[in-house]
């Protein structure tokens, strides 16, 4: 298990491409699923999630150029699709590997997912997704740990009108992805805006599905017989992108963040101002963060798209560690993401945390020590804590970060930071 070796304490200077989203290349992937004909996608990260999703999409018989090392672009055919099956081993390492449940019913009439059960993050539960494949016709059975869907009488999915109790990304694509196949219209109230799913549309689109509604929380699917193959590059990473604007701020440097797209950054922008950090936009793809002359608390509550991500609330509770006053930062999309909180503390920050309500009182002297990484974006907030703290600092468990940042430990290094990666091979 590598750790990453970090010295903080040097301000951040130059220019980071961003890669592409993670959250839009996994939906994407499953969405070949949907065609017999070959998918091309480009701008793939090279992240470990990526392998999962292709040695994933190639158990269920989908042919992958490259299932077993990253690529920037992907080939997947899927030349038939029969009984298809998403083992536990796979599932139980990506929550999105759910997303081939929409995909893999809707073209074949029958599916086997292993449930992807909790994560660290909170219990995280696929009700909404299996509810809204029942109003499809699909009759859906939770056995021996797989969620078994099958549409009776081989028939196939029909349209339907369903209203989502909740606001959910993955649930919003496995229907989006069904319901492009579905006979008949399906309207999704309450959908989800995300831009990884006006991407998932805009791919669709391209095989030939019938959307209307992006941007919107009401979409409207009017179900093809067939779909077809298509190109399609998937877009930047807007979590990649703010965790380098976080870098820049907390750090005291400038950073230019290149390749991103900043209308998907709106929130992030609006708070970084708040606490005094400057974001200029270059051009329509770059974006420049210039340091704080003092960074000052302000109070943020996560929401789901257009608010501030929960993908960017560990990073923003390591910028207000240093900011002068205190800033209150409520959880409101899952019920246990301040993990990276007590490995914070340990590290000095004077916080406490008090159901879904963190308060952080700033700015605090952050020392290195020994922190162990919880999840994804977790480890990334402990990374932005360190890049501050004096001394050294050794994050634990660096797969987490591995999962989504690409090349995350030579981004820094480019930017001047003293990070290394300190292999420790698996026994
Ligand atoms: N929820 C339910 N029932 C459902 C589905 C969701 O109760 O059937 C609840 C969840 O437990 C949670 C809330 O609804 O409390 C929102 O969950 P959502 O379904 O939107 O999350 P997700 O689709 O599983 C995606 C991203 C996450 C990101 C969240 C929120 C992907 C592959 N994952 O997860 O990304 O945090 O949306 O924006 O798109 C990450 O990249 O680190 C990550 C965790």
């Amino acid at each position: 298990m590598d750790k990453f070796r970090i010295c903080g304490g040097r301000a951040l200077h130059g220019t980071v491409k961003i890669s592409g989203a993670k959250n839009s290349a996994l939906p994407a992937m499953a969405a070949a699923l949907l065609t017999d004909e070959p998918v091309t996608l480009h701008n793939i990260p090279k992240v470990r999630d990526i392998i999962t999703m292709g040695r994933l999409l190639a158990f269920m018989s989908a042919t992958v150029s490259t299932p077993e090392f990253p690529a920037e672009s992907y080939t997947i055919e899927s030349k038939s699709l029969n009984d298809a099956v998403a083992p536990y081993e796979l599932v139980k390492t990506m929550r999105a590997s759910i997303l081939t449940l929409g995909p893999a019913i809707a073209r074949s009439g029958v599916a086997h997912v292993s449930l992807p059960g909790g994560c660290a993050i909170g219990a995280r539960p696929v009700d909404l997704h299996l509810a809204a494949l029942e109003k499809m016709g699909a009759q859906i059975a939770t056995e021996h740990g797989y969620i078994q869907a099958r549409v009776p009488n081989g028939g196939g999915l029909k349209g339907a009108h369903i209203v989502f109790e909740k606001i959910t990304v993955t649930g919003t694509e496995n229907i989006l992805m069904a319901a492009a196949l579905a006979e008949g219209v399906t309207i999704l109230e309450n959908a989800a805006r995300e831009p990884e799913i006006t991407d998932l549309i805009h791919l669709l689109r391209k095989m030939g599905a019938d959307i209307q509604g992006d941007d919107t929380s009401i979409l409207r699917i009017r179900g093809v017989s067939k779909l077809h193959g298509a190109v399609h590059g998937v877009i930047p990473d807007r979590i990649e992108a703010g965790t380098f604007l976080v870098a820049g701020a907390i750090t005291g440097g400038e950073i230019t963040v290149a390749n991103c797209q900043p209308a998907h950054l709106g929130a992030v922008l609006t708070k970084l101002e708040t606490t005094g950090v400057h974001v200029d936009t270059v051009n329509p793809c770059t974006l420049r963060v210039h340091a704080a002359k003092k960074l000052v608390a302000s109070d943020v509550t996560t929401e789901e798209y257009p608010g501030f991500a929960t993908d960017m609330q560990a990073q923003y509770m390591a910028l207000a560690t240093q900011a002068e006053g205190t800033s209150v930062i409520t959880e409101t999309i899952f019920e246990n993401r301040f993990l990276h909180a007590s490995e914070m503390i340990r590290m000095g920050a004077n916080l406490s945390v008090d159901g879904r309500r963190a308060v952080v009182r700033g700015p605090a002297h952050l020392s290195g020590t020994t922190v162990q990484a919880s999840d994804l974006r977790a480890s990334a907030g402990l990374v932005l804590a360190a890049l501050v703290a004096e001394g050294e600092t050794v994050i634990d468990r660096v797969y987490h970060i591995d999962r989504g940042y690409e090349g995350i430990v030579e981004k820094l290094q480019d930017l001047g930071a003293d990070i290394e990666r300190l292999h420790f091979p698996t026994s």
